[in-house]
């Protein structure tokens, strides 16, 4: 097996789940390619050499904006990936490791990810190769439509014997997608173990232990959303090889109202609905599942009922001339995360 192998975390047969995200993606596409032109016309200049690393199938390049003239080099591990990039789109393709990117030292203007450095169990060793490959004053940026991969976050945690839970639920691909996670503060830990190891000793019964294990748990742990857990861990990893000035992180949303396209006619075939606290008619949206965790409407009490399906047939009864108007239309809503730092 070759090293570049060893450094990846996503598996061959994964394609599929990258096809998923993508099914997902194309409901929000154009409030999507809004927040990439947005962030483009702010940080680049146009004729830059970018690196993007972790690039998948290719959906960042394919759907970044048309008026950049720079090079554009997507990296990843398996060659799969690539090769089914290349299908779906021209370009200059390498097969590498985000530990040992294949460029010399200072060579590039920009190194980016798009919901790839999340996946990568050594967030400082891939931060400081960025940081060897860009030129003085370049720009590492990281984009996450996603929740960010679980498993660096609990290897993170289980490195330094933090106790910590993961409540989620497990996608197509048997990956654990969860909004937030609970651990021991490390100043309680040794508190928490001792008073565990006690109750190891009184309880025979594995029920009463259960119960006694989870009022504990209660008391002693703290819960943080993965999406801060892992702002924190990248910007920490940028702080030694980056301008800790420029060091920035924070979310990009766009909206998008218009025509339903076909694509997305033919993947959801009805839209979503918001109702507010009234019970009235707030809106409507199509988005992916991984943003509608995301969405934080003021005022809104629901979406009904989850089933889209459902819910249209539900407004159809109730109100025939909304549905007729909302059929042909939709709101795109799409918010991103970001992480991004200059050299
Ligand atoms: C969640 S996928 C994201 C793919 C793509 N950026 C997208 O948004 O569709 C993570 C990607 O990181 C790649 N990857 C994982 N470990 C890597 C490593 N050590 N070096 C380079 N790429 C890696 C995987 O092969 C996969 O394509």
């Amino acid at each position: 097996m070759s090293d570049i192998f060893k450094d990846s975390t996503w598996d061959l047969e994964d394609i599929e789940l990258l096809d998923e995200f993508e099914k997902g993606r194309n409901l929000v596409l154009r409030a999507t390619k809004q927040i990439f032109r947005d962030f483009y016309k702010q940080n680049f200049q146009g004729n830059e050499k970018v690196l993007e690393v972790g690039s998948g199938t290719g959906f960042l390049k394919r759907n970044w904006p048309e008026n950049f003239h720079g090079e554009w080099i997507q990296l990843d591990s398996q060659p799969a990936f690539l090769k089914e990039a290349k299908k779906r789109s021209n370009g200059t393709y390498i097969q590498g490791s985000a530990y040992r990117i294949p460029f010399p030292d200072e060579s590039l203007d920009v190194v980016c990810g798009y919901g790839s450095y999340d996946v990568l169990m050594d967030l400082e060793k891939a931060t400081k190769e960025a940081s060897r490959v860009l030129k003085e004053d370049g720009l590492f940026f990281h984009l996450l439509d996603l929740s960010p991969c679980s498993e660096p976050i609990m290897k993170d945690l289980n490195d330094r014997q933090v106790p910590s839970k993961i409540d989620g639920w497990e996608n197509s691909k048997g990956y654990i997608q969860s909004k937030s996670i609970s651990f021991v503060p490390e100043e309680k830990v040794k508190d928490f173990n001792k008073i565990t190891a006690k109750l190891n000793n009184d309880y025979s019964d594995l029920r009463d232990f259960g119960e006694e294990h989870n009022k504990l748990w209660r008391k002693y742990s703290q819960e943080i959303q993965t999406h801060d857990y892992f702002d924190r861990k990248l910007r920490d990893s940028l702080t030694p090889y980056f301008n800790t000035e420029t060091i920035e992180s924070g979310d990009l949303t766009a909206s998008f109202k218009g025509e339903r396209t076909k694509q997305q006619k033919k993947t959801d075939n009805e839209p979503f609905l918001f109702l507010n606290e009234a019970g009235k008619f707030y809106g409507y949206s199509n988005f992916t599942q991984y943003n509608m965790l995301r969405l934080n409407f003021p005022n809104m009490l629901n979406i009904l009922p989850t089933g889209h399906d459902c819910a249209y047939r539900i407004l159809k009864q109730i109100s025939p001339s909304l549905a007729q108007k909302i059929e042909p239309s939709c709101s795109e809503i799409s918010s991103v995360k970001y992480v991004s730092a200059r050299k």
